[in-house]
């Protein structure tokens, strides 16, 4: 009896040191690309300060932000250059799959939905979701419901879309594109509220008198931000989640949080 037992677990040992060593040397295309080019191609949409958006540096439009400094940071651990791609949010994805990019990293949270399409790193920030109004109104939205029927603003394929369509009731959505045509219509009445990543709402806010954000909580079972990476990559993962696990034991992420922040100046 004790000796069956034993054999059996001996056994699985095997089977999991098996599994283990292969995971570990799971030697995917990307990694072999990025080595070829000595180059890591990483896509995002940089409309989405603090975490990346478009700022003169020098005289020279740059794209920067907390995303930004991290893939500096992994392309550095890497000993490649850094390239990137910045395209609409709702393209990311298909980039990354179609081998246009290394990586993704766009504020995006690893839901259900894409983990079957694509893989994800460690989630390296956490933040919730805000509601931004003008300032006007901010008196009239206290809670989900004063949302009823409104039309609220979502960025295209982002998990903001689904929080609108599944927790306001009767709710109108409008998705557009890119983030700035979505503060926009919000300036300019077309819509009534606008669901992103607090964050991203707060530096909206901080630098327009028109935008207030509400206390309206929303939930999001997703709440982080990973990077993304072309399925059958573990290599590549865990490379990443070297570099990320080095980040946060030395602060840098909150540093990299903080810098963003203080430079945002976005106004639309
Ligand atoms: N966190 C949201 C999502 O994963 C929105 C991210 C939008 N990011 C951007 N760079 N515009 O869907």
């Amino acid at each position: 009896m004790m000796k069956g037992m034993l054999k059996k677990l001996f056994c699985l040992f095997i089977v999991a040191a098996i599994g283990i060593s292969i995971a570990g040397c799971g030697g995917g295309e990307t990694m072999k690309r990025i080595e070829k080019t000595g180059k890591l191609v990483v896509g995002t949409s940089a409309d989405y300060a603090p975490y990346e958006y478009h700022m003169l540096v020098d005289g020279k439009d740059t794209i920067v932000g907390i995303d930004i400094s991290i893939v500096e940071e992994i392309a550095k651990d890497m000993g490649v250059q850094l390239q990137i791609v910045d395209t609409d949010f709702n393209g990311l994805l298909s980039s990354l799959n179609t081998n246009k990019v290394d990586i993704v990293i766009a504020g995006m949270n690893p839901d259900e939905e894409r983990k079957k399409s694509v893989d994800f790193s460690k989630i390296y920030y956490e933040a919730k979701q805000g509601v931004m109004v003008r300032a006007e109104d901010k008196d009239k939205y206290k809670t989900v419901a004063d949302l009823k029927d409104k039309k609220v603003g979502a960025q295209l394929g982002t998990t903001q879309e689904k929080i609108v369509k599944e927790q306001i009731e009767g709710v109108n959505l409008v998705s557009l594109g890119k983030i700035p045509d979505l503060v926009m219509e919000l300036k300019n009445k077309k819509i009534d509220a606008l669901v992103v990543e607090f964050p991203v709402a707060s530096g909206y806010v901080k630098n327009n008198d028109d935008l207030a954000l509400t206390d309206i909580p929303v939930k999001d079972d997703t709440g982080g931000s990973a990077i993304a990476v072309k399925k059958g990559n573990s290599n590549l993962v865990e490379q990443i989640n070297k570099s990320l696990d080095r980040l946060m034991k030395d602060g840098l992420i909150d540093k990299f949080v903080q810098e963003a922040n203080e430079k945002n100046v976005t106004t639309k």
